[in-house]
């Protein structure tokens, strides 16, 4: 059986082997409130590391998303941020606005140690 593609990601509760080592410093921080109220602007700092940012190893990108309870597809993508070895660090700042209440999902990837999620809960009231 082939794996699925999200089978690939990995989180930092089924991390197994060598990839325990690295979930310090490839799981993706999310920092946000718990609670936002529906339409109103607040800001979400993402940030991988510390992490080496070199050409041979670096996080390469960072994506979020969210899926929104309710809505029949998701996830939405919310941003896409690329980032060149040594010039850019693994640092996100985004100022959302959100509707309903769901889950942020953050995936990173480093091109040494693959895709790495995190993931947080967002109220909207
Ligand atoms: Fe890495």
């Amino acid at each position: 059986m082939v794996e699925k593609f999200g089978d690939l990601i990995y989180t930092p509760e089924e991390a197994s082997g060598e990839a325990i080592s690295k979930v310090e410093t490839h799981t993706p921080k999310i920092e946000c409130p718990d609670k936002v109220r529906a339409g109103e602007e607040f800001t979400v700092s993402i940030r991988v590391g510390p992490h080496p940012n070199t050409v041979q190893h670096s996080i390469r990108y960072i994506e979020v998303f969210f899926k929104e309870d309710g809505r029949v597809f998701n996830p939405i993508t919310l941003a896409k941020v690329e980032l060149a070895p040594e010039y850019a660090e693994p640092i996100v700042t985004l100022s959302l606005k959100l509707r309903r209440s769901g889950v942020l999902y953050v995936v990173e990837y480093c091109n040494l140690h693959g895709l790495w999620e995190a993931r947080k809960a967002i109220t909207v009231e």
